[in-house]
């Protein structure tokens, strides 16, 4: 997929790594259509960038429906969908209350879904690709994120699946997944993070590696690459996996 001229829509574009996202595309000449919920911080970066925003509440059930025909109403087509926006929250499960369950789920899981089933028809007709945000949480498991977790673990599931079921239809599918990342999400959760390693990365080095699964259809992409090792030993070796984990989280 070329970037330059591409029509690009990216969820939660006002904040950490989807800002950063935008000014990459932007730069590299795509049509950025920039989706988040506060109007002043899309409007900084729509100054800076000449994205265009959408106003978009993805907690919303039928949110995700709302932001594609929105999006279509601007450009007609989109080439690509960045599925970035999520949220977190850090806590016993037992203390978690139903309502911010629902909006975890909502946010970081049916409204991709809700985006994906509304753009794929356009994509499968002129060619796209489907990009998916994960968490190195999804593939893993962390104490003290369950649902947070199973809600990308979910989203893995689902852009695995769809990648087998749009073979040979046009429509390419990425997975990205990060591990800890310097921007708002662990304020905007109640929770800092406070462990000393792995240290988070800027924002921009998830950018980097979204922009150039997109340029040259990666289906999977760990930040850092690293990451990739916990995952396999998890695969191969499962119980000595548990051992770590529960000795060092
Ligand atoms: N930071 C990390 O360490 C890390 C690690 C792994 C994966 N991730 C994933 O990376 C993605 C981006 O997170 P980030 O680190 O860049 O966090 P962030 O700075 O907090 O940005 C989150 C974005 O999601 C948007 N969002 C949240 N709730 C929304 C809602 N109800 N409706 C519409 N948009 C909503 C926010 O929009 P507003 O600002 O307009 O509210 C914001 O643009 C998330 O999917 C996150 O799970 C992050």
């Amino acid at each position: 997929m070329q970037l330059s001229g591409a029509v690009v829509l990216v969820t939660g574009a006002s904040s950490g790594i989807g800002a950063a996202l935008v000014r990459r595309l932007a730069e590299a000449g795509s049509h950025v259509v920039a989706a988040g919920r506060h109007p002043d911080r899309l409007a900084r970066l729509a100054a800076e960038t000449g994205a265009t925003t959408v106003l978009a509440d993805l907690a919303r059930p039928g949110g995700g429906r709302d932001l594609a025909e929105r999006a279509l109403a601007r450009h007609a087509r989109v080439d690509v969908l960045v599925n970035n926006a999520g949220i977190g929250w850090a806590g016993r499960f037992g203390e978690m209350t139903d309502a911010t369950a629902d909006e975890l789920l909502t946010v970081n899981l049916r409204a991709p879904i809700e985006l994906t089933r509304a753009l794929l028809p356009g994509l499968c007709r002129h060619g796209g690709h489907l990009v998916f945000v994960g968490s190195i949480a999804g593939r893993l498991g962390v104490g003290g994120e369950a649902v947070y977790a199973a809600s990308k673990a979910g989203l893995d599931t689902f852009a695995e699946s769809l990648r087998l079921e749009l073979d040979g239809r046009g429509v390419t599918v990425s997975v990205v997944v990060p591990g800890v990342v310097e921007t708002p999400f662990f304020t905007r959760r109640g929770q800092p993070y406070r462990r000393r390693r792995p240290r988070p990365l800027p924002a921009d080095r998830v950018a980097a590696a979204l922009a150039t699964a997109i340029s040259r259809n990666r289906a999977e992409v760990y930040v850092p690459g690293w990451l990739r090792l916990p995952v396999a030993v998890r695969g191969l070796l499962p119980a000595t996996y548990r051992r770590l984990a529960t000795r060092f989280g």
